[in-house]
């Protein structure tokens, strides 16, 4: 079948820094002939401790950016950013499709089997009135402790894979070992390059789960929908920008790639 422009277009993903290439791997894995554009917002992280507005108005810039690069679909890679700003940018930008991230209660509300689950979450997240609304909608009859991981992604955007990193996760996983949580939900797509060392600090009656996979999906989904998938059948490729130091992200996508992450190629 033959790629028509709109087709050949890329897809956009953007986080506040590193935590969205988790996504973009699985985007990639599921897209393979898609080209993508990646935005770290470097020079403005932490998103999670930001004020909403100034997360929405990044959110808004780092849109523009991608749509000047002819992005076709957004991906809004970050917990925070989706729950501060997914509404502003469908209003704000209301011919371009946007997939966004949120915590996977609904799947932890129906793993549970103690009725009682965790959620890591960055601050901002935590206080947003988005994951309120979360809760309301998927975590009836279920207990939520949402506890809010104040430096986590920051150690994770550092390179920190383990050593202090660990501590902070040990200090965060306590509370939820000691109430009989037995389903662990990341909602923040830094945390997934913590995965191992979360689960290990968990322990063995915890399950961790994060929606990478599932967003990936539903970008499918979206492309078809949209009449926007790209049928052609040569692998696409990913062009990485940031609002921060070009050098220091390839260092950073490095560093990850060596502790073993799927970062793809550049
Ligand atoms: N990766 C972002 C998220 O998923 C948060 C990191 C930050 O605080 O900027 O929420």
């Amino acid at each position: 079948m033959a790629t028509d422009d709109a087709q050949a277009r890329p897809v956009g993903v953007f986080d506040s820094g590193v935590g969205g290439l988790a996504v973009l791997a699985e985007l990639q894995r599921l897209l393979p002939a898609e080209d993508f554009v990646y935005y770290a917002d470097s020079a403005h992280f932490p998103y999670g401790g930001k004020a909403t507005d100034a997360v929405r108005a990044r959110a808004d810039a780092v849109t523009r950016e991608l749509l000047a690069r002819a992005a076709k679909l957004i991906v809004v890679a970050c917990n925070t950013a989706t729950s501060a700003a997914i509404a502003h940018l469908r209003a704000a930008f209301a011919d371009v499709p946007f997939v966004g991230m949120e915590p996977a209660l609904k799947p932890a509300a129906a793993l549970t089997k103690s009725g009682r689950v965790g959620l890591l979450v960055t601050p901002g997240t935590a206080e947003g009135e988005k994951l309120a609304g979360l809760i309301d909608r998927h975590g009836a009859g279920v207990r939520v402790d949402v506890v809010a991981a104040a430096g986590l992604a920051d150690a994770v955007e550092h390179g920190q894979l383990d050593g202090d990193a660990r501590a902070l996760v040990r200090r965060y996983v306590a509370p939820l070992r000691a109430s009989g949580a037995d389903v662990l939900a990341l909602g923040c797509t830094h945390y997934v390059f913590l995965r191992r060392v979360i689960e290990e600090e968990a322990g063995p009656r915890i399950t961790v789960i994060e929606p990478s996979e599932a967003v990936a999906r539903q970008a499918k989904r979206l492309l078809e929908e949209c009449g926007l998938l790209n049928p052609g059948a040569d692998a696409g490729g990913v062009t990485y920008l940031t609002s921060g130091d070009a050098a220091a992200f390839a260092e950073q996508r490095a560093r990850l790639r060596a502790a073993g992450a799927e970062i793809p190629g550049d």
